[in-house]
């Protein structure tokens, strides 16, 4: 069923966003292609929502038809230690890995209690505390928009990077409908993330079982993080920034105390919620109807009746601040749907 003039407000963790003036929930393939082909008949954009937990909506809302993907199932294929999870898009995330968790399969624990569905987590490459969807993930299963054909795309396909992939850079011509993981009976646990390893030195636990990863992630994100019941928001805001192992050491001869990950021989991350912070200011400000996480200066956050514009004018001072501090011009993380 169509429906005409839905607000995206509630559809979005932002809680912030004006009207769609098409909206279609969708269960299954045929209902999809309903959807597809009203766009294509009326001449308007269509939008595929997930959980709306990376997304800032604008104010003025959509002129074309969101479609709210929620295709449900999970199966398990077994072939001795290794299982293959193939999950519909329109799973619940963390509904989906605690399920994976309880079932004793190694894998996702890292990526425990991210906001969102299963169907977004190959297009941002979702990633915490040393773990990437990449990783484990088989391939996806997606409509190509373009082709108006159903194809899996390997891993290799995805050409996968830090919050990015082949869906990112070709935005509207895959539509994700089901994704298999690579998941372990017998596996190794990533620990190796500070926030892990401080949480298990403090505990006095040696050697964590699974489920105490996943229950160690649930707790560092509670802490760190705004839980989107009680905060409008998106998470982090902005991306880390990559540079050259030469830019990061001219940076940290003007900052000794900055804090630089390397990501290879060549490249480093900067992460920028410690500039944002330590640098700049940014941590728990608050400007109107908006401001940053007091424990996160990367999560924006709405603190009442925040307009999309609100968001962006604040973010856009954070822009500007990392950049006169550091010469980086960060990008956001987040999507902008207008
Ligand atoms: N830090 C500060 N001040 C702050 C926040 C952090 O100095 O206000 C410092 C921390 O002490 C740490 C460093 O900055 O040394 C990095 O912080 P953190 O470990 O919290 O990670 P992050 O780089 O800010 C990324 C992801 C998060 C993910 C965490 C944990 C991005 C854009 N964000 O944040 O993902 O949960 O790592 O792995 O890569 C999201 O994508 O929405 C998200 C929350």
């Amino acid at each position: 069923m169509i429906q005409k003039n839905v607000s995206l407000k509630e559809y979005t963790t932002f809680r912030i966003g004006g009207p769609a003036d098409f909206f279609s929930i969708v269960t299954n393939e045929d209902e999809l292609i309903e959807a597809l082909n009203f766009s294509k008949k009326n001449k308007i954009p269509f939008f595929v929502l997930g959980g709306g937990s990376n997304l800032l909506v604008a104010d003025a809302g959509y002129r074309g038809i969101v479609i709210k993907m929620e295709m449900k199932g999970v199966t398990y294929e077994e072939n001795g230690n290794d299982v293959k999870v193939t999950a519909y898009a329109g799973e619940d995330w963390d509904k989906f890995v605690d399920e994976t968790v309880e079932k004793g399969l190694y894998g996702l624990e890292n990526l425990s209690y991210i906001p969102g569905t299963v169907g977004a987590s190959p297009v941002q490459n979702v990633g915490a505390y040393g773990s990437e969807a990449k990783d484990t993930i088989d391939s996806v299963y997606v409509l190509d928009v373009k082709n108006d054909e159903y194809i899996t795309l390997s891993n290799a396909e995805c050409k996968f990077a830090y919050r990015d992939s082949l869906f990112k850079h070709n935005p509207g011509r895959y539509i994700v409908i089901s994704v298999a993981f690579n998941l372990k009976k017998k596996g190794k646990l990533n620990t190796g993330y500070k926030d892990i390893q401080e949480y298990f030195t403090f505990k006095k636990i040696a050697e964590p079982t699974l489920k105490q990863v996943r229950d160690a992630v649930i707790e560092i994100r509670q802490r760190k993080l705004p839980d989107i019941k009680h905060y409008g928001t998106a998470g982090s805001f902005f991306k880390n920034v990559i540079v050259a192992k030469s830019q990061a050491q001219e940076l940290l001869e003007r900052y000794p105390e900055m804090i630089l990950h390397p990501v290879n021989e060549k490249k480093v991350k900067i992460p920028i919620a410690w500039v944002l912070d330590n640098l700049c200011g940014f941590r728990g400000v608050k400007k109107g109807n908006v401001g940053t996480y007091k424990n996160q200066a990367l999560v924006i956050i709405n603190l009442g009746n925040a307009t999309a514009a609100e968001i962006i004018a604040l973010a856009q001072k954070m822009v500007d601040g990392v950049y006169e501090k550091t010469g980086i011009e960060i990008e956001p993380e987040v999507e902008y749907v207008e």
